[in-house]
C-alpha cells in the first residue's frame, strides 16, 4: 500500500540525515577511516531499517494484531483488530481512480470488561480459589492469580490501537488527508470518545510530519458527541426502539449453542480443579478472560494470558462462532429489528454522499441533522464516526453488506469464509473500522462506491457490482431502499 512504502522512504531519509551528521563530525579523512565509517553508516542504516520495520509490524499500523493469531483471531468481538486485506479483492485504490470521499466508521479500541462482567469474572476466580482443593496442569496459575482488571475504559493497548488507526488512516488516504480535515462524531460513552481522541492524535501527528500537507489547517476535533442517555436519538447507538430492546433472541441462541460446546470443557476443567463446580456460562467467562487479560496486561499485547492455555484451538473456533451467533441474532439479520437500528446512520451516509439533507424518521436527531446545521455538514470530504460493536453490526446489515450470508446455523460452526465474510471477529473486533469510499475513475461522470470492512473489500449488494466490488453512486443509493423507507421502524412499538 502507498502509505507503507512512504513510511519506509521517509525512514530512509531520516537515517540518511543521521549518517550525514556522523560524517560531518569526522576531522582527519583518511581513506580507511572513511570507508570504515561508510561501513558503520551502512550498518546503522540497515539496523535502523530493521528496528523500524520490527516496530512497524509489532505495533501493527497496517496489519493490526498478529500475535498468537491462531487463537487471538478467534476471540469474536474481543479479538483486537487484524487486517483482512489479503482476504479478497485488493484494498489498493484501483488504477485511474481518485478518491473523492471517505467515511470511516470505527469501533472503540480494546477495553477492560464492562463493570458488571468485571464483577462476575472476579467472583468466579475467587470462588474457584476458595473451592479448589488442587490446581492441576494448566490451571496451576489460578492458585495465585490476582484479578486486578479495571472496567469499561480503554486499556493502554486499546489506546495504542486507536493511535495506530489514526496514523494508518492518514497515510492510506494521504491524497485527501493532506488537504482536508475530517468531520468527526462520537457516541457518548467515554471509551468511545477517548478512542476518537486517540485516533485524532495519530492522524494529526502524522500530518504534522508530512511536508506535503497543508499544515496551517487546524487539527481535527470531535465535532459532535451524541448522547447515549435513554431516549436519546443516536444514529451510532441503538436504544429508542422498544421491541428491539426487549428481544432476547440473541441470548437464547447463544445459551443453546453454549449448552452444546461447554459440557466437555466443564468436565475437563473440573477434573483439574477438584472441589469446583462450573456452569456452562462459567466456561464462557473463563474464555472471555483470556482475551481481556491479554489486552490488559501489556500495552502491545505481547504476552498471552495463562487463561488462553486452558482451551484448545478447536474450542477457540467454537467460542468465536458463539460470538458471531450472538451478534447475528442479537443485532444483525437474525434479529427482526436488528438491521433497522442501522437505518438512521445509512440515511445520514446517503446525505453525505449526495450532499443533500437527511431524510430519516428512525434514530436521527432532527435538531443535530437539520439542513445547514453545523452539527451535520454535507459538503465535507472526510468523515469519521466512533461507536460500539452493537452500533456497527446493525449499520452493516442496513447497508446490506452481508446480504449474501445465509442464516447462520445455530448448532454448528459456519466459518466466515463460508458465510460471505461475516463473523464477529471479521466485522467488529476491538478497533474495527469500515471505510466507505467514493472514487472518480477515468473520466466517468459518476463516482464509484466501495466499502472495506477491516481492509476487506466487501462486494456491494443491491446494485450492479463490478469485479472490484463497486457500484455507481446512484445505483448504490437506490439499492439502499430498505434504509430509505425506514426499515421496519414501524414495528418498534408493535
Ligand atoms: C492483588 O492486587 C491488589 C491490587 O494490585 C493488591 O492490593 C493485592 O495485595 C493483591 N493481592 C494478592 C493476593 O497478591
Ligand atoms: C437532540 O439533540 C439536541 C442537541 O444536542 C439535544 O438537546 C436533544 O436532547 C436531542 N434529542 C433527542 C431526542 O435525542
Ligand atoms: C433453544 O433450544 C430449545 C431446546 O432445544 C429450543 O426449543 C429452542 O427453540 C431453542 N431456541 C432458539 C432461540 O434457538
Ligand atoms: C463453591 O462452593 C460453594 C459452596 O459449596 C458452591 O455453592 C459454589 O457453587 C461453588 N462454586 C464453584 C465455582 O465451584
Ligand atoms: C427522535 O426520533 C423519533 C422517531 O424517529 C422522532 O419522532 C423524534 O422527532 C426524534 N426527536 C428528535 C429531537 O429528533
Ligand atoms: C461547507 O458549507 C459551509 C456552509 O455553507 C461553508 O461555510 C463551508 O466553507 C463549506 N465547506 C466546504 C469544505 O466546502
Ligand atoms: C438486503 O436484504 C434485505 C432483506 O432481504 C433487503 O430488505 C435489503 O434491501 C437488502 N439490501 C441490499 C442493499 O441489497
Amino acid at each position: 500500500m502507498a502509505g507503507y512504502r512512504n513510511r519506509l522512504r521517509n525512514d530512509g531519509e531520516e537515517e540518511g540525515l543521521l549518517g550525514d551528521h556522523v560524517d560531518g563530525q569526522s576531522s582527519p579523512k583518511s581513506k580507511t577511516i572513511s570507508s570504515y565509517r561508510w561501513t558503520l553508516v551502512s550498518i546503522t542504516v540497515l539496523l535502523g531499517a530493521v528496528i523500524w520495520i520490527t516496530v512497524y509490524l509489532v505495533t501493527g499500523i497496517n496489519g493490526g494484531y498478529q500475535c498468537f493469531a491462531d487463537i487471538s483471531h478467534r476471540w469474536g468481538q474481543y479479538s483486537p483488530y487484524f487486517s483482512l486485506a489479503d482476504a479478497s479483492i485488493s484494498d489498493a485504490v484501483p488504477e485511474k481512480c481518485d478518491l473523492i470521499f471517505v467515511q470511516v466508521l470505527h469501533r472503540h479500541g480494546a477495553r477492560y470488561p464492562t463493570a458488571s462482567k468485571s464483577k462476575q469474572y472476579k467472583a468466579l476466580v475467587e470462588t474457584i480459589q476458595a473451592n479448589a482443593t488442587a490446581f492441576r496442569g494448566k490451571t496451576a496459575f489460578l492458585h495465585s492469580y490476582n484479578y486486578t482488571l479495571g472496567s469499561d475504559d480503554l486499556t493502554p493497548f486499546g489506546e495504542r490501537q486507536m493511535i495506530s488507526s489514526g496514523i494508518k488512516f492518514y497515510e492510506r488516504y494521504e491524497a485527501l488527508t493532506r488537504d482536508h480535515v475530517p468531520f468527526i462524531r462520537s457516541s457518548g460513552s467515554s471509551r468511545v470518545v477517548a478512542s476518537g481522541q486517540n485516533f485524532i492524535q495519530g492522524f494529526q501527528q502524522t500530518k504534522t510530519q508530512d511536508r506535503a500537507a497543508d499544515r496551517n489547517q487546524i487539527s481535527p476535533t470531535i465535532n459532535v458527541v451524541i448522547s447515549e442517555d435513554s431516549g436519546s436519538n443516536n444514529t451510532l447507538n441503538h436504544n429508542t426502539c422498544p421491541d428491539f430492546e426487549a428481544s432476547e433472541l440473541g441470548d437464547e441462541v447463544t445459551a443453546n449453542y453454549t449448552a452444546i460446546i461447554a459440557p466437555p470443557i466443564v468436565h475437563r476443567l473440573q477434573s483439574s480443579l477438584p472441589g469446583v463446580t462450573l456452569s456452562n456460562n462459567d466456561v464462557t467467562y473463563l474464555m472471555d478472560m483470556c482475551a481481556f487479560d491479554t489486552v490488559s496486561s501489556t500495552s502491545d499485547g505481547s504476552i498471552v494470558s495463562a487463561f488462553c492455555d486452558l482451551f484448545t484451538e478447536a474450542e477457540w473456533t467454537q467460542y468465536n462462532y458463539l460470538q458471531s451467533l450472538s451478534k447475528y441474532y442479537g443485532y444483525g439479520a437474525g434479529s427482526a429489528l436488528g438491521p433497522t437500528q442501522g437505518v438512521g446512520f445509512v440515511n445520514e451516509l446517503i446525505a453525505r454522499m449526495t450532499h443533500a439533507p437527511v431524510h430519516d424518521a428512525t434514530t436521527t436527531n432532527h435538531t443535530l441533522d437539520a439542513p445547514g446545521a453545523s452539527t451535520f455538514p454535507v459538503n465535507r470530504t472526510l468523515y469519521a464516526d466512533f461507536t460500539h460493536d452493537n452500533g456497527m453490526i446493525p449499520i452493516f446489515f442496513a447497508l446490506g453488506l452481508y446480504n449474501g450470508t445465509a442464516p447462520l446455523p445455530r448448532d454448528h460452526v459456519q466459518a466466515a469464509s463460508r458465510a460471505d465474510g461475516y463473523s464477529a471477529a471479521w466485522t467488529v473486533p476491538f478497533g474495527a473500522r469500515a471505510y466507505i469510499e467514493m472514487m472518480q475513475c477515468g473520466g466517468q461522470a459518476e463516482p464509484l462506491v466501495r466499502v472495506l470492512v477491516n481492509d476487506r473489500v466487501v462486494p456491494l449488494h443491491g446494485c450492479a457490482v463490478d469485479e472490484l466490488g463497486r457500484c455507481y453512486r446512484g445505483d448504490f443509493v437506490r439499492g439502499l431502499s430498505f434504509a430509505q423507507s425506514g426499515g421496519d421502524w414501524s414495528s418498534c412499538n408493535a
